[in-house]
């Protein structure tokens, strides 16, 4: 076999389908976010940045840049191994209590990222409790449709946020087959809500494990940031949340949060967790800290509340498609994927704005946009200039207005 020429191949029939990615690099100095620096080769240019996950500042918050040089002067870099052999510190014991604390669970359990928890996790459920059959919706994470493809478990995909459909799958399955359901409070790429509690009232009614990827809206959403699930009071019905530190904590690493004996059974069996280096413990030490601030940190998810409706006000204004939601997250939509490149290329170039296009896989095809998020720190300014901006590039490319996707919220 040609190697090269198979790669290079491969690559070019992903160009050709507008699919390749670039990635830009932005440096984001504390002292001037939203500002940043994009830095090429030979050449340098200011940008503000549209596209963050760190949802609430986290990652510049001066307590928590604070508590992680500490830790770091004090008990330097990496962890030293693995959770079981010299990996597991004080840092990382705290979080976990204070994770489980955040859900209302017994426990929980770290992992280097929360796509390493769902894949890992899932994929030890999928692979030992025998004959399990899973129910995944169709819009499901890739980290979570990974893990229980890799599990071999039998998979039944029910259609984005479909009781219904998802009944008429439960129903053809026995009553005694163990069965599990694995959905997300809020779908990230849209900002829908998925209809947790009839999905819960199904879960009962046909004797299934639920298991919620809770990434998007930990730190947001509920009482002190609890998440969907607690707002929504059915926390105790889910059998295993998923959570990330990388968005509205601002760090790295993810977790489950779960009863004991889960969080017991997955640090017993899951490869992922087992045999992998842990978290640096000055990340831990952030996390403890970025966490204890969001919980009190009412007027922030505030402020995000009134910028993602003030963006969306501006929006409709200017007739620019998005999808309807009240959610932080406000995704523009493009629906095709040369033009969604070419919007964000003009954003950043006529008015040195930086939104990533996204497109297949991380979306269907057809349905490419700019998934835009404001954080705190973005000012009225800001937002006015941003959809100034995108009302000019919308202008210069010829792009349909006031197609908006009226796809109602839960
Ligand atoms: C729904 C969902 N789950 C899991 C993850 C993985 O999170 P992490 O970045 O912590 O690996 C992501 C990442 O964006 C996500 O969108």
């Amino acid at each position: 076999m040609d190697y090269r020429k198979f790669f290079n191949t491969e690559i070019e029939k992903f160009k050709d389908q507008g699919l390749y990615r670039k990635f830009r690099n932005i440096d984001r100095p504390i002292k001037s976010f939203p500002s940043a620096d994009e830095k090429a080769l030979d050449s340098e240019r200011e940008v503000e940045v549209w596209c963050s996950n760190d949802y609430l500042n986290m990652s510049q918050h001066p307590e928590v840049v604070n508590d992680i040089v500490k830790t770091l002067l004090e008990y330097g870099s990496g962890s030293g191994g693995t959770r079981n052999i010299s990996g597991t510190s004080t840092f990382h014991t705290d979080l976990e209590a204070k994770l489980a604390d955040v859900h209302n669970k017994d426990a929980s359990l770290l992992f280097a990222s929360a796509y390493t928890a769902n894949q890992s996790t899932l994929w030890t459920l999928g692979k030992k409790i025998k004959d399990i059959e899973i129910f995944s919706d169709e819009l499901n994470h890739a980290s979570l449709i990974q893990g229980i493809k890799n599990s071999g478990a039998k998979c039944h995909i029910f259609r984005h946020n479909d009781v219904d459909h998802l009944e008429s799958l439960l129903k053809e399955v026995k009553k005694s087959t163990p069965k599990m359901i694995v959905f997300e409070s809020l779908y990230s790429m849209e900002g829908i809500r998925s209809p947790i509690i009839k999905i819960v009232e199904l879960a009962k009614k046909y004797n299934c494990m639920t298991y919620l990827d809770e990434v998007h809206s930990v730190g947001l959403y509920g009482e002190d940031g609890k998440g969907i699930a607690v707002e929504m009071g059915v926390e105790d019905q889910i059998d295993i949340i998923n959570g990330t530190l990388a968005k509205a904590y601002g760090q790295m690493g993810g977790y489950i949060a779960s009863s004991f004996e889960i969080i017991d059974y997955i640090r017993s069996f899951s490869p992922g967790f087992i045999f992998t280096t842990s978290i640096c413990p000055s990340i831990a030490a952030g996390s403890l800290k970025a966490i204890e601030i969001v919980s009190m940190a009412e007027q922030l998810r505030i402020r995000l509340k009134e910028n993602s409706s003030y963006i969306r006000q501006l929006l409709d204004s200017v007739a620019i498609p998005y999808i309807d939601t009240n959610s932080h997250i406000v995704a523009v939509m493009v629906n095709d994927p040369f033009l969604c490149k070419k919007v964000s290329q003009d954003l950043i170039d006529d008015h040195k704005i930086y939104a990533q296009p996204i497109f297949y896989p991380t979306v269907p095809k057809g349905l490419e946009r700019l998934r835009v998020t404001v954080t705190p720190k973005h000012r009225k300014e800001h937002i006015d200039k941003m959809v100034r901006a995108l009302d000019k590039v919308w202008a210069k490319n010829k792009l349909p207005r006031r197609n908006i996707s009226k796809i109602s919220t839960i």
